[in-house]
């Protein structure tokens, strides 16, 4: 049975007190006995306080980002073992904020998922095509190639560690979310791209959650699709009570 699981990805919001305020509105309403995997990812700086905070409950801390090195001069960076120093044992990497302000390539992610799979950290994969990419249906052809050059170079072993984002850009944001059957079509795909590379067990244990718009009002429908299994939630996820109820539409 593949996990299903709801992440929050806060970004560049909240403070340290919004954050508290935020994570005790969720810890006080949050499903006691879920079988769905709650995670959010604050900011840097209020990681260590939010862990703190959400110890011995089912909300899992994760961060948006770390470095590909261990450690060294990288100013302003923050490494694998700094997050694991505070018990942050999961990250989201490959956003595609990452990767379009902050020129993270597939190259650079490979290199991202090799340090944090080194040291037994759970990623959160994120990948998804442009709209122009879209348009011109080389969606497929996109996607193929992020998993390839960021991720296809791990062992076997190395994909329980592993869940997947799958996240238009396009609706990333937009109030546009790609339609169920849109999902499901892609999340299929991807499915199909494990089983003839990696393994059939692998396709069938690895957790793909979807990511764009996901609102209380769209949640059921694009979580009811065979594929999708759970989502990666944005601007959703900074309100306790939308954020919640999205989790509890898986
Ligand atoms: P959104 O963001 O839900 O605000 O579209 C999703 C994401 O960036 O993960």
């Amino acid at each position: 049975m593949r996990k299903q699981i709801v992440a929050g990805n806060w970004k560049m919001n909240n403070d340290s007190k919004q954050t508290k305020a935020l994570l005790d509105e969720l810890l006080a309403k949050r499903p006691q006995s879920t079988n769905t995997k709650i995670v959010i990812a604050p900011t840097f700086v209020n990681l260590q306080q939010a862990v703190e905070q959400a110890a011995g409950s089912n909300i899992i801390v994760a961060a948006q980002n770390m470095h590909q090195a261990e450690s060294g001069a990288y100013t302003g960076e923050i490494s694998v073992g700094m997050l694991k120093s505070i018990n942050v044992n999961t990250v989201i990497l490959g956003h595609s904020e990452r990767r379009a302000y902050f020129g993270e390539t597939n190259s650079i992610l490979a290199e991202k998922v090799k340090t944090a799979l080194k040291n037994n950290v759970t990623i959160i994969f994120c990948f998804g095509e442009e709209l122009a990419d879209r348009q011109s249906g080389n969606h497929f052809n996109v996607v193929e190639t992020q998993l390839r050059e960021g991720l296809f170079h791990i062992t076997e072993e190395q994909w329980g560690s592993v869940v997947l984002a799958y996240e238009p850009v396009w609706a990333i944001g937009t109030g546009e979310t790609a339609s169920p059957e849109q999902a499901q079509e892609m999340h299929a795909f991807i499915r199909s791209l494990l089983r003839d590379n990696i393994s059939s067990t692998v396709a069938e244990n690895t957790s793909i959650l979807y990511g764009g718009s996901v609102k209380p009002d769209n949640a059921t429908e694009i979580f009811s699709k065979p594929d999708v299994d759970g989502g990666l939630i944005g601007g959703a996820a900074l309100k306790a009570d939308d954020f919640l109820a999205i989790v509890n539409a898986k």
